[in-house]
C-alpha cells in the first residue's frame, strides 16, 4: 500500500472518530461551546450542531433538553450581551480567547513533557489531529505528531539531545521561520497522474531528494539506533555519522539504500585513514566532511540532563575496532584537510556546514565535489541565519558547478518543494528520523520517510510539476 493509500485510510479513520465524538457531544447534557452560540434556542428540543471555526477546526455544543429556561440558560443569554463593564463579552472575542488560552496550555513544556493531555481530555473539547497522540506509526498524520510521541516516550536525556539548539535557539527556530516567507506558485491544467521523485546524486539514482542527515548516538534513542534508522530509511540515501553507535559496517548490513560517510576531523590522522577506509569497506562512495564543529555547540539542556542516563548510551561503533588513539574534533582543522582527504581517499568529497558565499567559492578552488548547505540544526553556532536564506548564495558561489543539498527545519514536503525550486539537489532530515525512532523504532522512521514523500508528491502536483528537474524557481514568491 503506498504512504498516500494509508494517508486516505487514515483520513477516512479520522472522520470516523470525529463521528463517534459528535455522537458523545449530542449526549451530553451541557457543554460550554453553548454560549458561544447566539442563536435562541428554542425550548423542548436537544439540539446539536457542529460549526466551522475560522482555522478550519469543528467546533461541538449542544444544549440541555429541558422544557424551561434553566438558570445555566439564563446565564448563557447574559453571557452573549456584548461588553460589559469594559469586559468584551463578545463571544467571538470570548471563543478565540478561550481557544488561545488552550493552545497556550497544550505548548507549555510542563503538560508537553508530562502525561499527554490529550490523553485524558474530554474528547469532545480536543478533537484536533495536531493534538492527537498516534498509538502506531501507521497512524500518524505528519511529523509533528510523531515528534509528540518521541516527546512524551523519550527520557529527558534523550529528548533534550535531539530538541536543543544552541544557545537560546534562535537558529534552530530561524530555519523553520523562514519556510513561511516563500509562497509556491501552483500552475493548473498539467497531466499529473505520475510524479518520478527520483534525483541523480553525485553518480547516484537516488529514489527521492529526500536524505537521511548523519545523526550520531543513536542508541540513546532507540535501543536498534541506527540499524533501525538505516532499515526504515528504505532504500533512501543515509549518511552515516562518525559518532554512531554502531559501526559503519554494520550499518551497511543493514541498509538497503545507499550509504555515504560522514567524517569528523580528528587530532590522529590514522585514526581518520582507518575511519575512510572502514566507509570504503562498507561500499560508501561519498565522504561528508562537517566542518561546523571547530568546538560543541553550547547546547544547554543536552548538557544539564546528559549525566542522567546510562553512559552505555553514548557507544561509538566506530571507535570499536581501532586500537589507537582516536577522538574527534580538531579546532586546527583548515582547507588544508580537503588536500590530505584527495591524497588519502578516492571517495568523492562533500563539505557540509558551508553557509557562505566565500566558502561556497573556496570548495570550487580546493575541488570538493559536492556541498551541504547546513547549521547542524542550529546546534553549534547562534547565527540567527536559516539554511534556507543561505542557500542561494551558496549556489551563486559553486556557479552551479556542483550538487549542493541542504538541511535545517525541513519537516514538510512543500518545506523542500521550497528548497529544490531554490536549486537544491537533495534535502537531508535530521531530528525527524530521530523522532520516528525514539517514539515507535523502525517503523516510526519509514513513516517519515513516508509522510515526507507523500507530501511532496502531493505539493509536486498541485504545483503541476512531474519531476524534480522540472522544480525550478518560477513555482516561488516570497513575500
Ligand atoms: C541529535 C543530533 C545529532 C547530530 N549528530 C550529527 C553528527 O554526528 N554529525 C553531523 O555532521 N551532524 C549531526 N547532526 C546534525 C544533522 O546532521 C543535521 O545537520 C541537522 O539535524 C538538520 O537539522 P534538523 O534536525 O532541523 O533537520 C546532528 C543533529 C542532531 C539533532
Amino acid at each position: 500500500m503506498s504512504g498516500e493509500e494509508m494517508l486516505l485510510i487514515r483520513a477516512a479513520d479520522y472522520s470516523a472518530t470525529r463521528r463517534t465524538e459528535r455522537q458523545a457531544a449530542r449526549r451530553c447534557d451541557y457543554h460550554p461551546g453553548a454560549i458561544e452560540d447566539e442563536n435562541i434556542r428554542r425550548p423542548g428540543r436537544r439540539q446539536s450542531g457542529r460549526r466551522g471555526g475560522h482555522d478550519g477546526t469543528i467546533e461541538r455544543w449542544c444544549r440541555p433538553a429541558t422544557g424551561d429556561s434553566t438558570r445555566m440558560e439564563r446565564r448563557t443569554r447574559r453571557a452573549v450581551q456584548p461588553t460589559r463593564r469594559g469586559i468584551d463579552m463578545n463571544p467571538a472575542s470570548r471563543r478565540e480567547a478561550r481557544r488561545r488560552l488552550l493552545r497556550f496550555l497544550l505548548q507549555s513544556p510542563l503538560v508537553a513533557s508530562g502525561a499527554s493531555l490529550a490523553a485524558w481530555w474530554p474528547a469532545t473539547a480536543l478533537a484536533r489531529p495536531e493534538r492527537a497522540m498516534p498509538d502506531s506509526a501507521r497512524r500518524a498524520l505528519d511529523l509533528f505528531q510523531i515528534e509528540a510521541v518521541a516527546r512524551t516516550t523519550l527520557s529527558p536525556q534523550a529528548w533534550h539531545f535531539i530538541a536543543n539548539g544552541a544557545d537560546d535557539g534562535k537558529t534552530m527556530a530561524a530555519n523553520r521561520q523562514v519556510f513561511d516567507d516563500w509562497q509556491i506558485l501552483v500552475r493548473r491544467l498539467v497531466d499529473v497522474s505520475t510524479v518520478d521523485l527520483s534525483v541523480e546524486v553525485l553518480g547516484e539514482k537516488l529514489a527521492s531528494p529526500i536524505i537521511v542527515a548523519p545523526v550520531g548516538n543513536q542508541q540513546l534513542v532507540h535501543e536498534t539506533g541506527e540499524l533501525g534508522t538505516a532499515r526504515g530509511a528504505r532504500g533512501h540515501l543515509m549518511i552515516c555519522s562518525t559518532a554512531s553507535s554502531y559501526s559503519i559496517g554494520e550499518i551497511s548490513a543493514a541498509a538497503s539504500g545507499p550509504l555515504w560517510f560522514q567524517l569528523y576531523a580528528s587530532k590522529h590522522q590514522p585514526f581518520m585513514k582507518a575511519l575512510i577506509n572502514s566507509a570504503a569497506a562498507a561500499g560508501c562512495r561519498t565522504l561528508v566532511l562537517t566542518v561546523d564543529a571547530p568546538t560543541l555547540g553550547n547546547r544547554e539542556a543536552e548538557r544539564w540532563f546528559r549525566a542522567d542516563g546510562p553512559s552505555t548510551a553514548w557507544r561509538m561503533g566506530n571507535f570499536d575496532a581501532y586500537a589507537g588513539k582516536k577522538g574527534i574534533g580538531d579546532p586546527t582543522m583548515t582547507w588544508d584537510i580537503v588536500a590530505w582527504l584527495r591524497a588519502n581517499t578516492d571517495l568523492q568529497i562533500v563539505l557540509k556546514g558551508i553557509v557562505t558565499r566565500e566558502d561556497a567559492r573556496l570548495c570550487r578552488r580546493y575541488g570538493v565535489d559536492g556541498i551541504i548547505v547546513s547549521n547542524h540544526g542550529g546546534r553549534q553556532e547562534e547565527s540567527n541565519r536559516a539554511t534556507l536564506d543561505c542557500l542561494a548564495e551558496v549556489i551563486d558561489g559553486v556557479d552551479g558547478r556542483m550538487p549542493v543539498l541542504i538541511d535545517g527545519g525541513f519537516r514538510r514536503g512543500t518545506d523542500i518543494f521550497k528548497a529544490l525550486a531554490l536549486g537544491a539537489r537533495g534535502v537531508c532530515i535530521g531530528r525527524p528520523q530521530l523522532w520516528g525512532l525514539g517514539a515507535f523504532g523502525e517503523p516510526g522512521v519509514r513513516r517519515v520517510m513516508s509522510l515526507l514523500r507523500a507530501e511532496l508528491a502531493r505539493i509536486m502536483r498541485f504545483a503541476g510539476t512531474t519531476s524534480i528537474d522540472a522544480i525550478g524557481p518560477q513555482y516561488l514568491r516570497r513575500s
